[in-house]
């Protein structure tokens, strides 16, 4: 796809052609037992403290690195030289910024084994999904620094005689950038090249478990010229230094992307500062469905659904949750979800085989698994595909459930469980209410062959990114500018061409010639 004038969409790897994948396996293989080390990363310094391992999620035993997290301390400095530092930065050339995402984008390219091991040492993803993982990044900052230089120029309005308008961009000032762990270099890198890119300085705090990635990709930025002292890494607690960053009446703007409650905890914490009101661009959870009516094609379908539900572990802001089948249909697909799931490998996501590997730490099994506890405990169980013996770390079996109405699930449950519920021919103005009354609206799958119902389909639900005939996940920068609204997110849409007007503030200059 081509998103600009001679831009074209990273081409990552084809890992089917060996030609493309055995030298990227043989250069990742170096990297797979490196030890990395992080610390925070401020004015170009990497400050001390105490130091925490951190262990694979497929491997306890073994240690990725060790991190250093961000005292208070530490983080009330970090902005007080971020502030210092945005004038001369917000004076930069947009120009100048944009070439150095672009230097950015080839380092990450040039650097693709390392990053391919670190997203799966540190966060246990699969080899496609770390290709991925990089494209998605590459994209990012290729995206941005095309978008910034359209939208940076300088617009002429016209005025009377002697007397000149102009209405140009600006940043805002210091921009907190705050990420999860499931796209810990693309999501991360794209909050923090949108901002920079606009001229502002930013303080970015990695998910608790992703901290080495996010420092390596600030090495390569600085590599790529970036100055020292504009961005800051802030590794650490979300409660603890996350709150100190939103608090801080210097703040301008956030850019969050994480679960619905810690955005409603953010969104709190800055309306609670006696400080200028700031923008929040928050990218939230889901309750993501597919609605599937008698026209579809099972075998379609299922390819959809196996994707959509379970590659990445289930672990993406936009993988299916709920599949609504209408019941004349249902035995069909049933029959060949079993087959499917029964297809599925589970294991060492650096293993190619792999389909579904771990979740990321304890916390995210032990809570998946009392779910599935519940409802196997009510009879629900469609299919559950065996966990392979042997497996030391964070697994959690693919699973899929009978459920009766999505009202049932009281929250979004993040990782590879199945929510099925059928549907009658009468039903489905009920099923769209049911859909919109979660409230989040991020991800929708149809599938129809009538384009009148698909049509019919897309035009009540309250949802950022339909998808029709295909699966829902995998936005392509530039191509699926990706987004919820409700409690999903507030918009506007990552790789999209509305995303940056969120981190700037427009100047109108007038001159009396
Ligand atoms: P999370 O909300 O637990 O954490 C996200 C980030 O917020 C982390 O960096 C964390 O340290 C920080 N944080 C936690 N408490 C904070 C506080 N009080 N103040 C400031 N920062 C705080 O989410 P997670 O578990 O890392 O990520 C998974 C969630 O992210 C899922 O709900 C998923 O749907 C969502 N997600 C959404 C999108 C999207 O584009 N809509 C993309 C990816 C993930
Ligand atoms: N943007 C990611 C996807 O579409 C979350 O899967």
């Amino acid at each position: 796809a081509i998103f600009g004038p001679g831009r074209r969409n990273s081409k990552g790897v084809n890992m089917n052609v060996l030609d493309q994948w055995l030298p990227l396996q043989a250069a990742m293989a170096s990297f797979m037992d490196q030890q990395w080390q992080g610390a925070p990363l401020v004015g170009g310094k990497r400050l001390q403290g105490d130091s925490r391992a951190v262990l694979c999620p497929y491997q306890r035993s073994h240690q990725v690195g060790e991190v250093v997290w961000a005292s208070a301390e530490q983080t009330h400095s970090a902005v007080d030289q971020l502030a210092a530092a945005f004038p001369a930065w917000n004076a930069t050339a947009v120009d100048q910024r944009a070439s150095i995402l672009e230097r950015t984008a080839d380092l990450l390219e040039d650097n693709m084994p390392e990053l391919m091991a670190l997203c799966t040492r540190e966060a246990g993803k699969s080899l496609q999904d770390g290709i991925d993982e990089v494209r998605e990044a590459v994209d990012f900052c290729r995206y941005y620094a095309l978008q910034a230089r359209q939208r940076f120029a300088l617009i002429t309005l016209p005025g009377p005689t002697g007397e000149s308008n102009e209405l140009y961009l600006q940043g805002r000032g210091v921009f907190a950038c705050i990420s999860p762990w499931n796209f810990p270099l693309a999501i991360f890198l794209g909050q923090v090249s949108a901002a920079l890119v606009c001229g502002n300085t930013v303080v970015a705090k990695p998910a608790e478990q992703t901290s080495l990635i996010a420092v390596r990709c600030i090495e390569l930025m600085w590599e790529a010229g970036l100055p020292k002292d504009v961005l800051a890494l802030l590794p650490g607690d979300g409660a603890q230094v996350g709150s100190v960053i939103t608090s801080d009446p210097r703040i301008t703007g956030v850019a969050f992307t994480g679960s619905t409650q810690t955005a409603h905890v953010i969104n709190r914490a800055l309306a609670a500062r006696d400080a200028a009101i700031a923008p929040m661009v928050a990218e939230t959870g889901g309750q993501n469905a597919m609605l599937v009516d008698s026209t579809a094609l099972p075998e379609q379908v299922i390819k959809d659904v196996v994707h959509a539900a379970f590659t990445s572990a289930g672990q993406r802001c936009s993988a299916l949750r709920v599949l609504f089948i209408q019941e004349d249909i249902a035995p069909r697909v049933l029959e060949l979800l079993k087959g499917a799931m029964a297809e599925l490998h589970i294991g060492d996501p650096g293993d190619r085989a792999t389909d579904v590997g771990p979740v990321i730490d304890s916390d995210a099994r032990d809570g998946l698994l009392k779910h599935v506890e519940t409802l196997k405990g009510q009879g629900r169980l469609i299919e559950e595909t065996p966990l392979p013996d042997g497996l030391d770390g964070y697994f959690v079996a693919p699973a899929a459930f009978r459920l009766d109405s999505i009202r049932e699930l009281e929250r979004e449950h993040f990782g590879p469980i199945l929510h099925v519920i059928t549907w009658r021919n009468n039903q489905l103005d009920q099923v769209i209410a049911d859909i919109n009354a979660t409230g989040f609206g991020l991800t929708l799958g149809i599938h129809s062959r009538n384009e009148e119902t698909a049509r019919y389909i897309d035009q009540r639900v309250r949802i950022g990114n339909v998808y029709v005939n295909r699966n829902q996940i995998g936005a392509v920068v530039g191509v699926q500018p990706f987004g919820g609204m409700g409690l999903s997110g507030t918009g506007p849409k990552a790789g999209g061409p509305h995303y940056l007007l969120r981190f700037v503030t427009e100047r109108t200059r007038t001159i009396n010639t």
